[in-house]
């Protein structure tokens, strides 16, 4: 049985001087190669014999969007302004809600709490451009490692949206915001991790069903939170099709997960375990707090205690846990996966609703259309 030093490098999940230990040291580089293992698999079965997946990919051929044209590109930010505003609309008090006394932020005031909301939002949008690739990089490798005809074709509208979420994460960075980070390390580790292994479903559980689940939960989170008009929409856009590319992944893997043993199915708990630790670990925003000049150990303890802290940690898995009980990976064997959802404090979300379920409602492109053909 793997213990967590297999799986995630450390004994004790909440170790946090190893998890700030994992830095990217490579800022500077340009490209980064990954073994991507895995044979291309040609199928002579071209008949559509799955349904479901079918009526997916007819969905996506409807809502392609135009990143160019579809988003209003002229709208003003004045990053300053939308900190301050967004703090002010989600009634936040603007700086540390706790006692900062003795603590590294003691001595800061407004501009520095308005810099730390302004880098805040340089690092979560290259965070997410970041990720982007990574979904780009993966779907492409479903198209050529899934052996499903239905799935396949459903596979090459997600790599063309992929596309289209990188081309708007980094127009918006360059255009709207002050400055890029590189990738996070624990993100780059997981995206490394997902491409590496050579079985074609763990792409979709690393990249369809933990990655792409948890930006689905964050892109929903800041688009509700956001007063700024173009994130707003964009994200609204971006959401119709990451709820498509979940959904694509619960409906492929349902399916697969019935054909395996039960030693393969532990592997698959513990490939989802590691990728939810990855993921909690990212979040810490490390390079924003170096960035900012603190110490990023004691800026890190603080955070973690502050309550919305947790609520926004534990939101992030809202659509993760109910997906992995419909794959049946929540109680699969002596239920472990359940018990490392309840050490993260997630389990909560378990009877929300799955993405396989509620893709459909989620189309906002689908929506803008109909509204306007009415109009
Ligand atoms: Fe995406
Ligand atoms: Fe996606």
């Amino acid at each position: 049985m793997a213990t967590n030093l297999d799986m995630i490098g450390r004994h004790d999940v909440n170790d946090l001087e190893a998890i700030l230990a994992v830095t990217n040291h490579d800022v500077d580089a340009i490209a980064h190669d990954v073994a991507s293992n895995g044979d291309a698999i040609f199928t002579w079965d071209y008949e559509r014999s799955r349904p479901a997946l079918g009526k997916l990919y007819e969905r996506a051929k409807k809502s392609q969007w135009n990143a160019q044209t579809d988003l209003p590109w002229d709208t003003d930010v004045d990053q300053e302004h939308v900190v301050l505003a967004n703090a002010l609309a989600n009634g936040a008090t603007f700086g540390p809600e706790l006692d900062v006394s003795d603590t590294p932020f003691a001595n800061w005031g407004d501009a520095e709490w308005l810099e730390f909301g302004v880098q805040s939002q340089n690092w979560t949008l290259s965070q997410f451009l970041h990720g982007e690739q990574g979904a780009l990089i993966c779907t492409a490798k479903v198209v050529e490692t899934v052996p499903w005809i239905d799935a396949k074709y459903y596979a090459a509208t997600q790599v063309m949206d992929e596309a289209r979420h990188v081309e708007v994460f980094a127009k918006y960075l360059d255009e709207k915001l002050s400055g890029h980070y590189p990738i996070n390390a624990h993100l780059r580790l997981l995206l490394d991790d997902i491409i590496n292994d050579s079985r074609w479903d763990m792409t979709y559980l690393g990249m369809q069903i933990m990655v792409e689940g948890l930006a689905l939960a964050a892109f929903g989170f800041i688009q509700q939170m956001t007063t700024e008009p173009l994130l707003k929409k964009l994200l609204r856009y971006v959401m119709a099709d990451e709820a498509r590319h979940v959904a694509f992944g619960v409906l492929s893997l349902q399916e697969y997960y019935k054909e395996l043993d039960a030693k393969e199915i532990k592997e698959r708990q513990e490939f989802a375990f590691e990728a939810a630790v990855r993921m909690r670990d990212r979040f810490l925003q490390q390079e924003v707090w170096d960035r900012m000049g603190v110490d990023v150990k004691e800026a890190v303890k603080l955070v973690m205690q502050a309550p919305e802290r947790q609520t926004f940690q534990a939101l992030l898995f809202s659509k993760i846990v109910p997906n992995c009980k419909k794959l049946g990976l929540l109680d699969a064997g002596d239920a472990w996966l359940r018990e490392r959802f309840t050490e993260l404090g997630v389990i909560q979300f378990e009877d929300w609703v799955d993405t396989g379920e509620e893709y459909a409602t989620l189309d906002e492109v689908a929506k803008d259309r109909e509204a306007a053909s009415v109009a």
